[in-house]
């Protein structure tokens, strides 16, 4: 078990029988973390949207564009990535750093998998820092108040908090908006959020086939609409272009553009939001 600031236990031993969120992306990815649980889930997925993969990298591509742009055109430095993932080509801190190499980040994932690749996390320039913290976003105060996030981040200074592809694993019953809120009351204007969020708008069947393999396999999947992934931002003010599909969120900004076709065939919404 793993010591978070509020003494909630979280599992760190690696159940390899079932399949976890963070291993069924990195199989997406082309990453060597995944078992065949994961594989046969991954799998499952595909077979409802066989372009599974590719949306997989459009996401991964944007949460590069989006810490290139907080870097450089907002002029952020510090960075709360809730919901890291296993490690993999540009993560948050290689993105900002490459920019700042003052940047700081801390990152915050459940899955006892990212704890056994921290290390790979805290490589970080001589310059910035880098922390990791195995917590659970369904209490934000043990994020909020972990010395390793205290220690790392001045919650006096802007902050952008990294929401990419995790707030689907949050039901409406599980007060999503709250969550978030309560992130964002601990930080100063000019804070940002980001959040990308796999929705059923563009095809409800495929989404529905989906959310079934995922809850089959005992992992809650909540697709939301435009509107309701809008309301995620809530306190806060889109920058532009807003909420958009994933792939059309500033595309300029990449070295290394991802082979999407269309500008709605990655069925995230992808969207900033500034705290005035
Ligand atoms: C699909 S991956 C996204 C990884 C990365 N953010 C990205 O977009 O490339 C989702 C990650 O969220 C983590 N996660 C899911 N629910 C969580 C929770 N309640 N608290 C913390 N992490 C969570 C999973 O363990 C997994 O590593």
């Amino acid at each position: 078990m793993s010591d978070n600031s509020l003494g909630t236990p979280l599992p760190t031993e690696i159940d390899t029988t079932i399949a976890h969120e963070a291993r069924v992306y990195d199989y997406w990815l082309g990453g060597k973390e995944n078992y065949p649980a994961d594989r046969a889930l991954g799998d499952m997925i595909a077979e409802h949207v066989p372009t599974i993969k590719t949306m997989a990298r459009a996401n991964r591509a944007f949460l590069a564009r989006a810490v290139r742009y907080l870097v450089a055109d907002a002029g952020i430095t510090q960075f709360l990535d809730i919901g890291t993932g296993i490690p993999t080509a540009g993560n948050t801190h290689e993105v900002a750093q490459s920019s700042d190499p003052n940047a700081r980040v801390v990152y915050v994932d459940k899955d006892p998998i990212v704890l056994a690749h921290a290390r790979a996390l805290m490589d970080s320039t001589p310059q910035g820092r880098t922390r990791f913290i195995h917590a659970d976003l369904h209490d934000p105060r043990s994020i909020l108040d972990h010395p390793d996030l205290t220690g790392t981040l001045d919650l006096s200074e802007p902050v952008a908090i990294m929401l990419v592809a995790i707030m689907m694993y949050f039901s409406d019953d599980d007060h999503p908006q709250r969550i978030i809120a309560e992130l964002l009351d601990a930080l100063p204007s000019g804070s940002y959020v980001v959040i990308t969020h796999p929705t059923a708008d563009f095809a409800p069947e495929a989404m529905a086939g989906v959310k079934a393999a995922a809850e089959s396999s005992g992992i809650g999947f909540h697709p939301r609409s435009k509107s309701d992934t809008g309301d995620l931002f809530a306190g806060t003010t889109l920058i532009d272009p807003g909420l958009v599909p994933v792939a059309t969120w500033r595309p300029e900004l990449t070295d290394r553009p991802v082979a999407v076709a269309e500008a709605e065939s990655a069925w995230y919404w992808a969207g900033i939001g500034r705290k005035p």
